[in-house]
């Protein structure tokens, strides 16, 4: 099944049928809001607004563990991720869409792993599932693979719904993590600039290695909201961020039905 984490409200469409709203207790406390299941046209697809209701939790205390771990619990094997950023690379313009193909951990004191110990993820799932078997017959450290994250089929997946629809996006790029919630400087973004990075953004780490850990597959579509600071020489204001979200909301709902039927 699909997961999709993104904004509050991006499942109030007509055509979609909420078939239940769960709440979900997880050995890592609570998930940001309750998870909406869903259907669209026969296919079904789980909803998780990242930062809460009223956008309670910002980037950085958001748990994004319980997030993971309770779509797992769902049965959710595909993560669709919506997520704001800010344009580093020049040719980025605001309100173009961007299908991130790797990452650049920046972020600094979020909880970043599943694995802290043998009996963590044993006590939960009473080692009938085949990928905590796995982590307890090795009864070892855990580092996964991340040297492709994202998953190549969903992206491609998403790279056919909007050349269909005719949206403005890139086919890749790198997104930096930062730990916000402050904004970047001028330097850092400069610094970002010269070590590869296109977009930068506050919540993709960890939310794209808990899900690789708990071996979803996972995707995002990131939408410029903004010139990372001192591109334009203005400041950034936290408005412009929302006010083009708003702007998006109707085509990123488009993009994810498609996704969802597909
Ligand atoms: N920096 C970090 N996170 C962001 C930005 C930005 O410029 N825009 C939207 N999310």
């Amino acid at each position: 099944m699909l997961g999709v984490i993104g904004g509050s409200g991006l499942y109030q469409v007509d055509d979609i049928n909420i078939l239940d709203e769960v709440n979900i207790s997880t050995p890592y406390g609570e998930p940001s809001d309750r998870y909406i299941i869903a259907e669209y046209r026969g296919k079904k697809a789980v909803f998780l607004p990242r930062h809460g209701k009223g956008h309670k939790y910002p980037p950085h205390l958001i748990n994004y563990r319980a997030n993971i771990w309770g779509f797992r619990k769902l049965g959710v094997d595909r993560i669709l991720s919506v997520s704001a950023v800010g344009g580093i690379n020049p040719l980025l313009k605001p309100g173009d869409f961007v299908l991130s193909d790797q990452f650049i951990d920046f972020t600094k004191v979020r909880p970043v792993t599943f694995y802290e110990g043998v009996y963590t993820i044993y006590d939960e799932t009473d080692g009938k599932d085949d990928l905590v078997s796995e982590y307890l017959k090795n009864n070892r450290v855990v580092h996964i693979d991340v040297t492709d994250p994202f998953c190549s089929s969903m992206r491609k997946t998403l790279s056919d719904i909007l050349d269909e629809k005719g949206y403005r996006y890139h086919k890749k790029g790198t997104y930096i993590a930062t730990e916000g919630p402050r904004l970047e400087t001028s330097a850092e973004i400069k610094a970002f600039s010269i070590l590869g990075a296109d977009i930068v953004g506050m919540t993709l780490v960890p939310e794209i290695v808990l899900a690789r850990e708990l071996s979803m597959h996972f995707a995002s579509i990131n939408v410029v909201t903004n010139l990372a600071a001192g591109i334009s020489g203005e400041r950034l204001t936290s408005d412009e961020v929302i006010q083009m979200m708003k702007e998006k909301n109707d085509q990123i709902k488009e993009i994810i039905l498609s996704f969802i039927e597909k």
